[in-house]
């Protein structure tokens, strides 16, 4: 260990907001394994090993076809209630104290699950951490993008009901091919709707994927966005818009979008004055929670230390959904 207690200290114990978790990306192997035998879903795995040892990603898409089909187990509005729960006992552990969770309703109601159990489940869930943990939360629904624009309006459709139970809409799965472009009508309803909007831009696509979500999207953070330094004049933009970027370290060697944590470029994004927060994407797959990613991120680059660490925490806050009235109380 080349770094000293008290900086990882301060990193595991400051309040901090958490805006870029997919909550399905919280469902460790072994509730996978208890849900599959709650439900009766047979799994291609023979054990919580087995499938652990096949979190070997290449790029998102590996990641992703794995990641969908851990999801399949789940079925009742209780496994969505048990797999957000036990994300928030975790983020009580991590000091969170905010939370903005995505999640992907086209994965269960493809499968046939209705909308409804999806969204009481994880509400349900949101409703007691505030309760029991204190923790405030919101939930964002995410279009994926990999499905065609007329299916994204459907499950807007299906979410209409519920529109009190979440707060904005973000675009997630599989970047290359699918440019924000491609949902800039279901985008401007959403916004006609009240909701905050959000996606996922630059993480494997190129920075004016970043663009089409700014101009055609009207996006109100980025999710990823660290492929912006490829492109002088956006990095300025976004820093001169203080556009947030929810950037997810361990996320980013796990895909392969940076070699090794020492080649991550969250330093540099924050030397040049953007607005960087620091998150867990998929915490069940990619190797920790929020504070496992702060202390490993910390450790391989030197240039951080309790300044930016401050920093990144205050960013979080800055960055979160959370009612202005709110933010004003916390100053
Ligand atoms: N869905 C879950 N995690 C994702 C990521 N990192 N990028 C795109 N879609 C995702
Ligand atoms: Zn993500």
């Amino acid at each position: 260990l080349t770094h000293h207690e008290p900086l990882n200290a301060l990193l595991r114990r400051m309040p901090k907001a958490e805006l870029h978790i997919h909550i399905e990306g919280s469902l460790e192997p072994e509730l996978i394994f208890r849900l599959a035998q709650r439900n009766g879903v047979a799994l291609k795995y023979e054990s919580v090993e087995a499938l652990r040892a096949a979190y070997a990603f290449k790029d998102l898409q590996s990641f992703l076809d794995i990641y969908y089909a851990g999801a399949s187990v789940l079925l009742k509005e209780e496994d969505f209630f048990d797999m957000a729960w036990a994300y928030f006992e975790r983020a009580a552990a991590d000091n969170i104290v905010h939370a903005e969770l995505f999640f992907d309703p086209q994965t269960h109601t493809e499968r046939g699950v209705p909308f409804e159990t999806v969204i009481r489940g994880l509400h349900h869930a949101c409703q007691r951490a505030h309760q029991e943990l204190g923790i405030s939360s919101r939930l964002i629904l995410c279009f994926l993008r990999h499905l065609s624009e007329e299916d994204a309006f459907r499950t807007l459709e299906q979410a209409l009901p519920w529109r009190q139970y979440f707060i904005g809409v973000g675009l997630d799965s599989s970047e290359r091919g699918h440019p924000p472009s491609k949902f800039e009508r279901v985008f401007a309803r959403c916004r006609d709707l009240g909701l905050h909007i959000v996606a996922h831009a630059g993480e494997e696509g190129p920075p004016e994927y970043i663009e089409e979500a700014l101009d055609l999207l009207k996006v109100e953070r980025i999710d990823h966005g660290v492929r912006c330094v490829e492109k002088p004049e956006l990095v300025q933009r976004l820093v001169r818009e203080r556009m947030p970027l929810t950037v997810c370290p361990l996320s980013n060697v796990k895909l392969r979008v940076f070699d090794r944590l020492s080649d991550h470029n969250l330093a540099a994004l924050l030397e040049q004055g953007l607005v960087a927060t620091v998150n867990s994407d998929d915490p069940a797959y990619f190797g920790g929670y929020l504070n496992q990613n702060f202390i490993e991120l910390f450790e391989a680059l030197p240039q951080l230390g309790a300044r930016e660490a401050y920093q990144l925490a205050l960013n979080s806050f800055e960055a979160s959904f959370v009612e202005r009235a709110a933010k004003d109380a916390w100053k």
